[in-house]
């Protein structure tokens, strides 16, 4: 049986801004028949990303023009399958991080999905979190055992991942995050020095306490964070910078101060970035490593709580997240 003229609904960007509300409506569309090569998914959960709005404000994709499908991350079930796909059946369980996840079903290349055991929400966090931690860590960030490991966002969507994979390569992992309950969480997670970066100032707290400086820094906040990990570099420390969530909604801060050569080549210190696109070749096999961990219970992966439900609730789910107070992987449920 075919699912071709099924109406479904879907988030789009219907006009590029910051403002995901503003760029965001729901529209229905009309399955088509898979394509050779194709499958059809129907999403069971889509993972909500703090760069939804950097797709949703037209910098991720320069040269597209809206209307354009939002959600970049989603978990479900393949119902269709096209002609030559032979890698993936009915009933398989995929993960996808194809533009367009936040749809009730997603239509794409059989190689742009990667078969999971199962579709819960857990095994969606090990996505787009998960492997870009994974990567930031081990690939730009060489990672080693024995150093010192920092994450900002130490609680959040990829931030989690970073301190368990720290601490399982045998690093002391220093974890920031501004609430008591995220707090708890790093304490679960093994974090071994948490600092609320709203009661104490973080490059205080590394002065005094990490006098040799921090050999690996996994940042994604931005702005004064950012600013205190370079500040206290070890020597031959590395800088993996993932993301700046604190100018996604704003202008760019202008700040002004010596070149930042001054600051790195003393220490033979670097500054990297990593970014999840670049390295989608590899996100199967490294995604298959992260479910085998979180499968032999070495690897939690923390859902937010907070039910958000269809595409309806995609908006509100976006906002959440940028309101600084979700707490792990926050997730759409379709
Ligand atoms: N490079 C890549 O390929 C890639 C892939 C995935 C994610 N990322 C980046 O990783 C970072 C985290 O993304 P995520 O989706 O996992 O989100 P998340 O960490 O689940 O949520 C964002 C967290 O950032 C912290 N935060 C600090 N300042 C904030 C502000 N002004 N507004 C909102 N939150 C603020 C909050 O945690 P505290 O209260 O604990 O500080 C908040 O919970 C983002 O920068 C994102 O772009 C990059």
């Amino acid at each position: 049986m075919t699912l071709a003229g099924t109406t479904y609904r879907k988030v789009i960007a219907a006009r590029f801004s910051k403002n995901f509300r503003h760029a965001a409506e729901v529209v229905e569309a009309q399955l088509q028949p898979p394509a050779a090569n194709e499958v059809i998914v129907r999403t069971r959960f889509a993972g909500v990303n703090a760069t939804d709005v950097n797709i949703s404000n037209g910098s991720y994709t320069p040269n597209a023009q809206p209307p354009i499908d939002l959600g970049g991350e989603l978990i479900g079930e393949v119902v269709e399958v096209g002609e030559g796909v032979e890698d993936l059946k009915v009933g398989d369980f995929v993960v996808s991080t194809k533009l367009g996840g936040y749809a009730e079903y997603v239509t794409m290349r059989s190689r742009h999905a990667t078969r999971v055991p199962e579709a819960s929400a857990e095994i969606l966090c090990l996505l787009a979190s998960g492997v870009t931690a994974a990567l930031g860590l081990k690939v730009t960030g060489e990672m080693k055992s024995g150093e010192t490991v920092l994450v900002t966002a130490a609680a959040g969507g990829t931030g989690q991942f970073a301190v368990q994979l720290a601490k399982l390569a045998g690093n002391h992992v220093i974890g920031t995050t501004s609430t008591d309950d995220k707090a708890e969480l790093l304490r679960k997670l093994g974090c071994d020095r948490i600092v609320n970066y709203k009661r104490e100032d973080l490059g205080t707290v590394l002065k005094a306490e990490y006098p040799r400086g921090v050999d690996l820094v996994y940042e994604s906040v931005g702005r004064k964070l950012f600013d205190a990990c370079v500040d206290n570099l070890a020597i031959r420390g590395r800088l993996v910078i993932i993301g700046y969530i604190t100018e996604y909604l704003s202008e760019p801060e202008i700040v002004s101060s010596e070149r930042i050569y001054f600051k790195l080549l003393g220490k033979s210190a670097s500054i990297r970035s990593m970014f999840l696109l670049h390295y989608i070749k590899q996100v199967p096999e490294i995604m298959t490593e992260l479910v085998n961990l979180y499968e032999t219970g070495n690897l939690y992966a923390a859902v937010d709580p907070t039910p958000f439900q269809g595409v309806d609730a995609v908006v509100d789910a976006v906002e959440y997240l940028h309101s600084g107070k979700s707490s792990g992987k926050v997730v759409v449920r379709f």
